[in-house]
């Protein structure tokens, strides 16, 4: 499948076959009055193929289940997500337990095909389904003082190997965050589906966060807490490994990772022989975000 720009697609060549096939299937497995809707693919205007379904969905970072990227697909059967509690904390005037459902509630669901732009210099193009983050953010009435916004993921070692591993590699729970505007923004997915079915596990069930113009690992997988700060909250990587990754993770083929260089790309699948692309800039997004970042110094900020 070709992405074309949102301005040459007509609604009915957005939501594609496979997604109005499983529809059923999909609203049965998420809130009830959740609806599946067409919507923009907001890509830009390369000619990128989609990466096939069974390599998204095996070839995974998920560290809770171990540190190679076949773990995840092997043993992510073992995290239960339903029922899904998620607790919202700090500046907004709704904070409290609920039901994942009960967040969703009355959500349209949309078909967004994304680049993603992993921080190990490959790329896939995938079609994710979710809702806006700013739809699902709003309806907890953020204060002004909300000025990030930080999500916590599960945490649950009896059921996620990579937790009770020796050596796991990272500090538990796996922590993330944006700035509000950057939350707030329209290409930004709490993503509950993919290819047309229910995210399945090792993609981060029950939902997961999407910011296409970031390095992946600022997807959180299997949120739990949401908590709206005034300061600029920890995050993971960044605590695990400081001078490799900083707080904005923006894609920018100009910095590179201290061990390698971000300005090229592999897209999956690909070979030993297949050829890299250039890295684009904002991951190709900049026409939406780029204004976001406007006088900040993105090699400071990076
Ligand atoms: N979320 C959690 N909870 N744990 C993780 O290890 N890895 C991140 C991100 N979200 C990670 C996570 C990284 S490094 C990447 S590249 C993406 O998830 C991978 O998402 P995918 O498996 O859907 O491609």
């Amino acid at each position: 499948m070709i992405i074309k720009r949102p301005q040459d697609l007509r609604p009915s060549e957005i939501t594609r076959e496979s997604a109005y096939l499983s529809r059923r299937a999909f609203t049965r497995a998420l809130a009830a009055g959740t609806a599946l809707a067409a919507a923009p693919a907001l890509a830009s205007s390369l000619q990128d193929e989609l990466t096939p379904e069974s390599i998204v969905t095996s070839y995974n970072n998920f560290y809770e289940f171990g540190l190679d990227k076949g773990d995840p697909a092997k043993y992510a059967h073992e995290m239960v997500t339903e029922p899904w509690k998620v607790r919202v904390t700090g500046e907004a005037e709704k904070t409290g337990e609920y039901d994942l459902e009960s967040i969703l509630r009355g959500l349209d669901v949309e078909e967004r095909i994304y680049r993603f732009r992993c921080v190990e210099a490959w790329s896939m193009v995938v079609p994710w389904m979710g809702v806006p983050l700013s739809k699902v953010l709003s309806r907890f009435a953020p204060t002004s003082k909300a000025r990030y916004v930080a999500f916590e993921t599960l945490h649950r070692p009896s059921q996620m190997r990579g937790q009770r591993a020796l050596f796991s590699g990272l500090d538990w729970p796996y922590v993330e965050g944006l700035r509000m505007d950057e939350a707030m923004h329209p290409l930004t997915l709490l993503v509950t589906g993919v290819y047309g079915k229910p995210l399945p596990n090792q993609n981060g069930a029950p939902w997961r966060l999407m910011v296409p113009w970031k390095y992946g690992f600022k997807s959180g997988k299997s949120i739990v807490r949401i908590h709206f700060t005034e300061t600029q909250p920890k995050t993971t990587w960044n605590l695990s490994a400081p001078r490799e990754y900083g707080f904005y993770a923006n894609v920018n083929p100009q910095v590179d990772h201290p061990r390698w260089s971000q300005a090229q790309e592999r897209r999956l699948p690909a070979s030993f022989f297949s050829a890299k692309q250039p890295t684009l800039m904002f991951n190709g997004y900049g026409e939406q975000v780029a204004s976001l970042y406007s006088g900040m110094d993105l090699r400071r900020y990076f």
